[in-house]
Order: structure tokens, then sequence, then C-alpha cells
């Protein structure tokens, strides 16, 4: 940011190690040990315009499968199939929202890929199969790391890997061999194109047997818990180069695979960044072949562009309450990004949260793009239904919030996908000449108009807030709160998390169900948060949900909501079949200032309802979303 208001970026595409050093002046150094220096300066001026000149080079975030923004459940430590599917049914009962069940490496047959254990997890294809009765869809992790000692003969993956010669080889030739969950493995070379297809062989093979719908992809970096390989490294000028960037353990080869490992494009020292980019672009394809609809990816190790292969989690955070706030910057950092499908583990993996916690979490993490509640080994569970009525509730209300605004948040991808916008977007963005909002990192905004402002601290029902100057209305009752500019004092009981709608927007919102399955129908509800001087606009974008590249092929509908002198139009810009059956219910106007004594709907008198906060609403409008409307009142 530069005074005034205008930004700049600085982009170096480089996957060498490298320091990035934060001087005190307005400068920053970048210290590369090798690779391709190329620099680009994106000109703004302003800090969205930044951001979406840097995705324009990187390319464009993918369009998320509608499920990917429901509620995901996970941890590592179910025992059994069993037990995983009787959290899905608890669910369930409790009429919890949940889009997704998965499963960590608990699932597999001696932690190795592509294997199910027969024993613990013997009916894991039954479930799967009731999780698609219900409109569930199920994930299951991988780790690239291949076991290398089964019997010839017993373990496709790594005899075929061998047979197409598809894993990372030592500096003398051999295959590379390094140590992850399932003991020795091999390390797939994902540079090479016919790993690619080894890859999707295994998915494709072992999609016949459990039927899952997307892929986690941890340990990529690639992580070993060995430095190099069972044979250590070799001593030269990659393994110990005259400057070693500030890594872990001061060594490149740390916790992960040999710097001289030699793959397919170039050795590792080059490749080592770009390990997980290189895995979720085979994974994503993989799953597009299988399933024939837009593949589901999420990432622990990411690399500029790979927003369109996949999201990403932020790692292994703690259950303790500077988790839940420093989860913030993260999930905004990878907004910036370009990989706006991002999340922090909801409740926290490691260590067990309190209960507060773990509610202020779900009504966090039910506005991270990507939201998963994901637990490590050994702790109690977390998800909704282990906890006391009282936390159910709060949870469940949170989540219902977030699929009811459905609508705003696939928007906002799909913005995030033709336009490079964010989709979490920090405060600043919006407001760039109110320098106030620079640091602020404990609120955020959905696009441009959604303010969310969640409780981080233990033992308060209040929260501060900074509204930056204009009206902002209450997003749950209508009610008006104009601001200066200043930090608000905001009630916040246990149950309840801040949402502030900013004046001149219009979002369509979607009564919930238990599932998101766009398909089902739910009737929308427009609400309308007016200017001072009586205008809105806003806009919605839909289509099925999953087919591949719907918006480039021209199966999608888009439609506007303008609001000014007392009339809504909403103007489809673009139509097809996917959004003829969704009808608009009802439609709210925060902010408007006399009582109208008509109301009508495509000139025709309709029944409302004004209240003293200045709220209007009209309902049982039965308005077909694919034609043209107006409301309009005097
Ligand atoms: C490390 C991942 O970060 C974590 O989320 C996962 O539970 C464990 N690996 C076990 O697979």
């Amino acid at each position: 940011m530069e005074d005034g208001g205008n930004s700049h970026g600085f982009f170096m595409l480089n996957s060498n190690a490298m320091d990035v050093i934060l001087q005190p002046a307005p400068a920053l150094t970048w210290r590369a040990i090798g690779g391709i220096l190329d620099f680009y300066v994106f000109l703004g001026p302003d800090p969205a315009s930044v951001i979406g000149q840097y995705v324009d080079v990187i390319g464009y975030p993918a369009m998320p499968i509608y499920w990917a923004l429901g509620y995901h459940l996970c941890r590592w430590g179910y025992k059994t199939s069993n037990s995983t599917w009787d959290v899905v049914k608890s669910m369930r009962n409790n009429r919890i929202p949940q889009d997704v069940q998965w499963n960590d490496i608990d699932y597999m047959d001696q932690f190795m890929d592509f294997t199910y254990d027969p024993t613990k997890f013997d009916t894991l294809p039954e479930m799967v199969k009731d999780l698609h009765a219900h409109d569930q869809r199920y994930v299951i992790i991988l780790d690239p790391g291949i076991s290398s000692t089964q019997p010839e003969g017993s373990y496709w993956p790594y005899d075929e890997g061998l047979r197409r010669d598809v894993f990372i080889k030592d500096a003398e030739g051999k295959t590379l061999i390094g140590k992850v969950w399932p003991g020795l493995t091999a390390y797939p070379d994902f540079s090479d194109n016919a790993t690619h297809e080894w890859w999707y062989d295994n998915l494709q093979r072992f999609h016949k047997k459990v039927q899952f719908d997307g892929l986690w992809i941890d340990m990529n970096e690639p992580s070993n818990f060995l430095d190099g390989s069972t044979n250590g490294c070799p001593s030269n000028s990659l393994e110990n180069p005259p400057y070693t960037p500030g890594v872990l353990g001061g060594l490149l080869r740390a916790k992960t695979v040999c710097a001289t490992a030699q793959q397919k494009q170039s050795t590792h020292y080059n490749m080592h960044s770009l390990y997980g980019l290189m895995e979720a672009k085979a994974s994503a394809s993989a799953m597009k072949r299988i399933t024939s609809k837009r593949p589901f990816v999420i990432s622990r190790s990411t690399f500029p562009s790979q927003g369109m292969y996949s999201g990403h989690w932020l790692g292994d955070n703690r259950s303790q309450w500077k988790d839940l706030y420093t989860s913030i910057a993260g999930i905004l950092t990878f907004n910036l990004l370009g990989i706006p499908l991002v999340g922090a583990d909801i409740c926290g993996f490691g260590e067990e949260p309190q209960e507060e916690l773990c509610i202020r979490w779900t009504q966090l993490g039910a506005f991270y793009p990507f939201t998963r509640n994901h637990n490590a080994i050994d702790m109690k569970p977390q998800d909704p239904t282990a906890f006391s009525p009282l936390a159910r509730r709060a949870m469940k209300q949170a989540l219902l919030l977030r699929y009811s605004l459905f609508p705003v948040l696939y928007t906002l991808f799909h913005h995030a996908h033709v336009h490079g916008h964010t989709v979490a977007r920090p405060l600043m963005f919006e407001f760039p000449k109110d320098v106030r909002t620079y640091g602020i990192d404990k609120q955020f905004l959905w696009g441009k108009s959604l303010l969310v402002t969640p409780v981080l601290d233990p033992g308060v029902d209040y929260v501060d807030g900074y509204f930056p100057e204009g009206l902002w209305y209450d997003y749950y009752t209508g009610n008006p709160m104009p601001s200066k500019g200043e930090e608000i004092r905001l009630h916040a009981p246990l149950d309840k998390i801040n949402l502030h709608l900013r004046e001149g927007s219009v979002i369509p919102t979607q009564m919930p169900n238990i599932t998101l399955w766009v398909s089902s129908g739910q009737p929308l509800h427009l609400v309308s948060a007016l200017s001072d001087d009586g205008s809105a606009t806003g806009d919605l974008y839909w289509d099925d949900g999953e087919t591949i590249d719907a918006y480039e092929n021209d199966q999608y509908s888009y439609i506007i909501f303008n609001v000014a002198q007392n009339m809504m139009t909403s103007e489809v810009l673009h139509s097809s079949v996917e959004a003829t059956y969704i009808t608009v219910e009802t439609a709210s106007f925060y902010g408007v200032k006399q009582k109208p004594s008509r109301v009508l709907v495509n000139s025709q008198d309709a029944a409302f309802t004004y209240s003293t906060n200045k709220m209007l609403t009209v309902t049982d409008l039965g308005l077909n979303l694919s034609h043209n409307f107006t409301i309009s009142w005097m």
C-alpha cells in the first residue's frame, strides 16, 4: 500500500529455496538460490486490481463443485468405517448440515495408498453408497509415498510404478527410498506425464472398490520421516549450497527427499516447491476423467497456480484461541494468492478444544470458504454431535446460516474463477483509502458487502468491530447502523456470529437444508440493503453445480439486481435451463425510509409488511428466476 490508498504488487516466480525478508524500510529482499528469475510488477492501482493482475498471470482458480462449499467432517483416528458412519448418522439425526464425510489414513490397509483395511473398514463401500443416497459425498486422503516393501506381485501401485519408471531417482539413478506412514516408500515423480497416467490408473482401479468423490492430498512437500533417503544424500553443492535459506533444519534435505534426487524435468533442488502443484494437477485431471464432474482436491503443499487445480487447508493447527484468531490472516492470505478455496481445521487439529472454543470456531469456520472440522489422532471427538445440546444448536445455527448464504458464496467463487476476485476479502480491499482498515485481521468480508465479526476470545458476550464510514445493517434484524469510521461494540452471545450488510448491496440467500444439493430447488430470499439515496445492486450466478466448464460452455444463468427510486429490477443477463426451477419467494429491503402504501410485483398489487426499523418485506412471490421481474413501492 502506498500513501493515499494506491497499491502495487511484486511477484518473483521462482521455485527454488529462498528467503523473503521484510526489511524495516518499506522494502523486501528475496534471496533465491537458483532457477529462473521471472519478475512481475502489478500496478494496481487498488489492491483488488493488483490481485486480479496476479491471478491473470498465474491462472484463475477453478470453479468448485457445489458441495465443496458445504460442511466437511473429518478426523484422524476414526477406528472403523462403522464409527465413521455413526457420526454421519448422528449428524443426520440432529439435522445438522453436512455435505461431506472424510477419512484420514485410518481407512487404508497398513497405511498404503489405494487400499482399504479389510477388517476395520470392511463396510466402507456400503457407507459411501449410503452417503450418496443422502446426497452426501466422500473424500479420501492420499499421501504421495508408495510402500516399497510389499512382496512382489502383491501391491500393484508399486510394482506397476517400477514397471513404468514413475518414481523419483537418487543421484545414482536408483529409486529413492524414504519413510512415511506405511514404512519405506518411493515417491512418484509428478513432473513426468507417465506418472499422471499411472496415478490415474491407480485412482480408477480403487474407485471401482470405493466410490470416493474427492481427494485430500497430504504430506506432499514431499514429506519424509528421514532426511533425504534411507541412504542419506551425496555431499555436493546441491546438497550443501554456499548459502542455505532459513529452511526447516537448516538443510535442504531435512524431512524431505535429497536435493540431488532426479526428476524427469530437473533435480529436486529445482523442483521441490512444485511437488504439491504437480500432484494436484495429476489428481484433478484424474478425478475429472473418473467422475466427469468438476474435481475436488485439497492440498497441503501449494505453489502459484495451485488454485487452478485444488484448494488448500492451512495445516496442523491447535485447539487454542490464538489459532482461531490467526486462521483469519491465513484465509485472507490464500485468497490474495489465487487459492480462494481455503480453510483451517475447525476446532483445531492438535489438542482438545473447550466447548466454547469449538462453538466460536464453528461460527468463524462457517465463513471459511472451505469449511472442514478436522481432529488429530487420540483426541476426543469434536464433531458437533460430541457436544452439549446447547453447543450443538449453536453450531447447527452457524452452519444453517452458511447454507442459507450458499448463492452468495457460489456467485463469489464464480467471480474468483472468471475475474480473479477474492472470496474472503480483507476490509482494505473495499476501503483502500481508509488507513484504519489496513491492519484489520479480526474481521473480513465475503465479497464487497458481508462483514463478518467473529468472537475470538473466551468468556465474552460482546465483540468490538471496526466499521468503515457509511451505513451498515445488522444482517439478522435489518437494523441500520451508521458509522463514522469507528469501532463499535456488538452484542455476541454464544449462539451468535455478528454479520453486517453494507449499504448499497443486494444478496441472494436460499432456504437452507442439511445438504446443499443445488437442484433441491430451495426457494430464494433477496436481501437489499439500501444506501441513503435508496439504491442497491447485487448479482447471482447459477448453474447445475457440477458440470465442468459450465460457464465456458454457456450453461449457466446470470442475473443482476438493481434497486433505485423505490423499484427493484431483476434482469436476466444470461439464462440456461438450470435456473428455471428456482423461485424467488421473499424479498426484504433494509432502509426503506417511509412506510409504503402499495407494493407492486410486476405491476400487480402484493401484500407486504413494514417494520419500525424501516424494513419492507414482500412474501409469497413465487417469481421464476429465469424471468425479469420488478418489485416497486409507493
Ligand atoms: C498430516 C496432516 O497435516 C494431518 O491433517 C493428517 O491428519 C495427518 N497427516 C495424518 O494423515
